[in-house]
């Protein structure tokens, strides 16, 4: 199976020192950086946009960079976001009636594509693109806002994921769970099939992020 990754959420990073709290998650042990990119309208809070992830790419050349857009019209910008310098994108089905032609441009422009589940959201929207994605984004919070609780029906949602995945015969999609993942909660996530684990406010709000991101890790063992 796949080596399990964690993610920090720049979301609750302090934004007046982006590139120092950046670097410093990344020296802690990060495996790639989650950017959430809110457009005030698919979702009720406005972020970061085409020329953060620009400059997070200049400023990190060699960091994966996980785009997670939460916007309406994903079809007008998935793209952008892989020429502005994402590594992968992870777009939401309920805000495009294009999803396959979403992960097709992404992949034209050379990223890797994921769809990001809402907790709401059933796991049909996968049936006919599963093949096609690169990741699946498995929502433990409404999208939105850093620091909410995980919402326990996801558990059953990744125990269905895991079903599907192998009704399909794929045994090596990366699964990421996204919001609420905390240090008390990221041992049972990773157990029930998680293994991309994106914490924001779990991270940020624990300096030193070294010891955070370490006893995050340690949680992780199989
Ligand atoms: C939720 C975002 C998440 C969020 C995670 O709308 O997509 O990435 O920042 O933050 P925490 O870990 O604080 O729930
Ligand atoms: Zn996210």
């Amino acid at each position: 199976a796949h080596q399990p990754l964690l993610a920090p959420s720049i979301l609750s990073a302090n934004f007046t020192r982006l590139a120092e709290e950046c670097q410093a998650v990344i020296d802690g042990g990060a495996d790639l950086l989650h950017i959430d990119v809110m457009d005030g309208h698919f979702v009720e809070n406005i972020t970061i946009g085409l020329p953060v992830v620009e400059a997070l790419r200049a400023e990190f050349p060699d960091t994966f960079l996980d785009v997670h857009i939460m916007i309406s019209n994903p079809d007008l910008y998935a793209a952008k976001f892989v020429e502005a310098g994402a590594d992968s994108v992870s777009f939401h089905p309920e805000a495009t009636v294009h999803s396959h032609g979403v992960i097709q441009e992404i992949h034209a422009a050379g990223g890797l594509a994921s769809l990001a589940i809402n907790p709401s959201t059933s796991l049909d929207v996968l049936d006919y693109i599963i093949e096609d994605l690169d990741m699946i984004l498995i929502m433990g919070v409404n999208p939105g806002f850093g620091g909410q609780s995980f919402i326990p029906q996801t558990m059953r949602k990744l125990k269905d994921v895991k079903e599907r995945l192998a009704r399909h015969g794929i045994d090596d999609m990366p699964i990421q769970v996204d919001g609420g993942v905390k240090l008390n909660n990221i041992a049972e996530i990773y157990q029930a099939g998680a293994n991309v684990l994106v914490s924001g406010s779990g991270v940020f709000n624990n300096k030193p992020y070294k010891d955070t991101i370490s006893a995050m890790k340690a949680e992780l063992q199989p």
